[in-house]
């Protein structure tokens, strides 16, 4: 056995410790030591985008952090998108509504991706969202589906957006 590390993450806003061994990815670490198996295991080499979180705000394939890299560090799984009250979130709605999921394998990885993508381009064009999602693959193929979805989603954050203001 490898050594073992101390690590000490908020995950979805609840403070997560464990003693993990150094190698350990965060997917791993959210999966096995989290219950939290949304995020899901494709490659496991940084190619499909379906073990994608946010880590500080920022989306990243977790199979290629090490947990012990997340430590003091926030991270945002698809298990903490919905609202408290188990609400979907925008995003989740437009995706439902669009069917733009197969076996749904790839999902959690889309909505991940998608949730920084529409934070930063808000009003983004058909291009910009297929630019924006293409480094994530379905391997359903569900791709005209998943677009529609984003573009749909947008609209839904920004009119929640002006109903704030
Ligand atoms: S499982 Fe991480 S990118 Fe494929
Ligand atoms: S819906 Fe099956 S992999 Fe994308």
């Amino acid at each position: 056995m490898g050594d073992r590390v101390e690590v000490e993450l908020v995950v979805n806003g609840v403070r997560r410790r464990a003693t993990v061994e150094a190698r350990k990815t965060l997917a791993d670490f959210l999966r096995d030591d989290c219950r939290l198996t949304g995020t899901h295991l494709g490659c496991e080499h940084g190619v499909c985008g379906a073990c994608t979180v946010l880590l500080d705000g920022a989306a990243v394939r977790s199979c290629l952090v090490f947990a012990v890299q997340a430590s003091e560090r926030e991270v945002q799984t698809i298990e903490g998108i919905a609202a408290e009250d188990g609400s979907f979130h925008p995003l989740q709605e437009a995706m439902s509504e669009c069917n733009a999921f197969q076996c749904g394998f790839c999902t959690p990885g889309f909505l991940m991706t998608a949730l920084e993508f529409l934070r930063d381009n808000p009003d983004p064009s058909q291009a910009e969202i297929r630019a924006g999602m293409s480094g994530n693959l379905c391997r359903c193929t569900g791709y005209g589906s998943i677009l529609d979805g984003v573009h749909l989603a947008a609209a839904k954050l920004r009119d929640g957006a002006r109903g704030q203001s």
